[in-house]
């Protein structure tokens, strides 16, 4: 598989091996209240975590923990789109991560160009998220048209170009943009990848509680355990190649025999077992020739409501609901916080394909407003889980808005301080 090359690819490529093992100074948990100043961090870490610091050292000192132990990663890193107006840097130009790249990349380090530094400063973070993910983990990481070209070969090449799950396009917003003078760009990216694509179970999303409203109106004798059912024509649309054991007769009730008119999308066993079971829905025409369709129920034989596979356009989640949610919790603030944070139902939607099991680890190594957490915790809310979260943030506001919206999600009774990652 071809690699990609870029100016100080080589003193980074191994750099997380270097990074030296710290300890997390643990200040106070969520559950336990305040701890004793200094407790060790091995005590601290059964919580969830909230860490202050650059994500590289944050991330090895959890590796003697945490390495192969966490089920699902987010990470939202800056776009590089050269904004450095935000509140937090975008263009990797925070006096911290140059001073770091200085210090890895050395002398060459002077004529690395915007993507280059980008490339540095996610390698070796990559690597030690790839360390942390266990084996049926996955990571989604949200990225637009600044770097995804560089994002996926760097991917392809730490996890495994055969590990790509899907690269989504999210929809991001519903409108706007009067002002670009080409097209107006509605869409990024979320990449995901697997540790190891064969032991992750199938991705499906919860029922769609509008689902039964929308499209499940027919009702039967069955209604009872199956709920109504919507019919899907079992003709065989020209997509499919042609297959000569999916051309057979049906009878019909009248007695007749209906022939698709190229070919079905079962086979005859499965066919003939519906009609046994009074599982296809015939609908005569005026001329008396007969349409086949196959019902299908909300729910399945067990009871058990229909789960859907995600397309790999997530649409009707955007980012203007991201604001107003956060505007909304930090009201009495009076102001936006943060910048584009990420829609809460974005990442529920993205952990919810998972069927995360109730005590699964969540990370998010870029935690910005602390999203991420704020999606953990309402997935518990809905199925009772006690799934973990650990966000690491290296600005400043992560006690005033990473830590602050956590418990004001949590409805905790005190200011969680965030950990700190120390030199001893
Ligand atoms: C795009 S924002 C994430 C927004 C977040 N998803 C949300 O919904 O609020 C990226 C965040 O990563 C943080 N960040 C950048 N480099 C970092 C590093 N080396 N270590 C820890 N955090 C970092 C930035 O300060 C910023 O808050």
């Amino acid at each position: 598989m071809p690699t990609l090359n870029w100016i100080g690819k080589d003193k980074v490529i191994n750099h997380h091996l270097d990074v030296p093992f710290r300890t997390l100074d643990a200040q106070y948990t969520f559950q336990a209240g305040p701890r004793q100043a200094k407790e060790s961090a091995a005590t601290a870490l059964s919580d969830n975590l909230i860490i202050h610091g650059d994500n590289l050292e944050a991330l090895k000192a959890l590796l003697p923990r945490y390495e192969g132990q966490v089920r699902c990663i987010y990470i939202d890193p800056p776009y590089n789109t050269g904004n450095e107006g935000w509140v937090y840097n975008d263009n990797v130009n925070d006096p911290k991560i140059k001073r770091w790249l200085n210090s890895v990349v050395g002398k060459e380090g002077e004529d690395l160009s915007r993507h280059d530094k980008w490339l540095c400063m996610m390698y070796p973070r990559l690597k030690l998220l790839h360390k942390l993910l266990a084996e049926d983990g996955v990571i989604f990481i949200s990225i637009d048209d600044n770097e995804v070209q560089n994002l996926r070969p760097i991917l392809d090449e730490i996890f495994g170009g055969q590990n790509r799950i899907e690269q989504f396009i999210w929809k991001k917003s519903y409108g706007g943009g009067a002002k670009e003078r080409y097209a107006v760009t509605v869409h990024e990216y979320v990449l995901m990848y697997a540790k190891s694509k064969d032991k992750i179970s199938e991705l499906t999303l919860p029922p769609d509680p509008d689902a039964e409203a929308r499209y499940y109106k027919l009702t039967h004798e069955k209604l009872a355990i199956r709920g109504p059912f919507r019919i899907k024509p079992l003709e065989a649309t020209k997509s499919m190649d042609r297959r000569e054991n999916l051309i057979y007769p049906i009878p019909a009730p009248d007695g007749t025999e209906v022939w698709p008119k190229r070919q079905w999308w079962w086979a005859k066993e499965r066919a003939y077992s519906a009609v046994e079971n009074n599982d296809l829905y015939f609908i005569k025409a005026k001329d008396g020739a007969w349409s086949i369709s196959y019902k299908q129920y909300l729910r399945d034989d067990t009871g058990e409501e229909r789960r859907s596979k995600p397309f790999s356009i997530i649409d009707g989640i955007y980012n203007q609901v991201g604001s107003a949610a956060l505007r909304e919790l930090f009201a009495d603030r009076g102001q936006n916080v943060f910048q584009f944070p990420k829609p809460v139902e974005l990442i529920e939607k993205l952990l919810s394909m998972l069927q995360l099991s109730a005590d699964a680890i969540i990370l998010d190594s870029f935690a910005g407003s602390g999203t991420t957490a704020h999606a953990v915790e309402n997935l518990n809310r809905q199925d009772g889980g006690k799934r973990k979260f650990i966000l690491v943030e290296m600005e400043d506001y992560a006690e005033t808005i990473t830590a602050e919206r956590v418990k004001r999600v949590m409805k905790s009774n005190f200011t969680p301080p965030p950990l700190t990652v120390t030199n001893n």
